[in-house]
């Protein structure tokens, strides 16, 4: 895989480091929050391992439940078309919800699934990104917590795909362009 790589971007101790911060942080923000346990919603797939990496620093009651949304379908560009292939198990009514990204691009996917949840009866909808790459907007649509703010480069690893390669990368990097040129 590393013949592939152009640089790293983010190595895997920054990457540690700032999920416990963010961990730290969370834990501080929600812990009023008492009546029910925190619901974490990882969308699948990208955001596994960084979400595996900040459940560890948030001291919380909390469960954890997954959607699975695609926009990118294959290629190096999100799409507006964003679809809800798996759905949640649990009910958000009432709940404060966290949802966890891997990276915010377009901010397409975000913006529809934390408006599904808000029109579901959410009590509270906040978003933890690793990344966050802000030229890439098209709507506007920020996370609440952001790990690392990227250039507009593509990025693999650390969850990160190229057609579902690269997401065991225990790095954030760039990708050589004549792989997916
Ligand atoms: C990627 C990424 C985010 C989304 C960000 O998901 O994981 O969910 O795109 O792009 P946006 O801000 O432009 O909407 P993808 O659709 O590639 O699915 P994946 O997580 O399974 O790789």
């Amino acid at each position: 895989m590393m013949r592939d790589i152009e640089k790293v971007l983010i190595t895997h101790e920054e990457i540690v480091q700032k999920s416990q911060e963010m961990g730290q942080q969370i834990t501080g923000d929600f812990k009023m929050c008492t009546d029910q346990p925190l619901l974490v919603v990882g969308l699948l797939k990208g955001s596994v391992p960084f979400m595996s990496e900040l459940l560890k620093s948030i001291d919380l009651m909390l469960e954890i439940d997954f959607m699975d949304v695609s926009s990118y379908h294959g290629g190096t560009q999100s799409t507006n078309d964003v679809r809800i292939l798996r759905d949640l198990e649990t009910s958000v009514t009432g709940r404060h919800v966290l949802i966890i990204e891997d990276i915010v691009d377009t901010g397409q996917t975000l913006k529809k699934v934390v408006g599904m949840l808000e029109s579901r009866g959410a009590a509270s909808v906040k978003v933890a990104s690793l990344l966050d790459k802000p030229e890439g907007r098209k709507v506007v649509l920020d996370a609440d917590y952001v790990g690392f703010t990227i250039p507009n480069e593509f990025v693999v690893g650390y969850g990160l795909d190229y057609n579902e390669l690269y997401r065991n990368l225990p790095f954030i990097g760039i990708l050589k362009a004549d792989v997916y040129a």
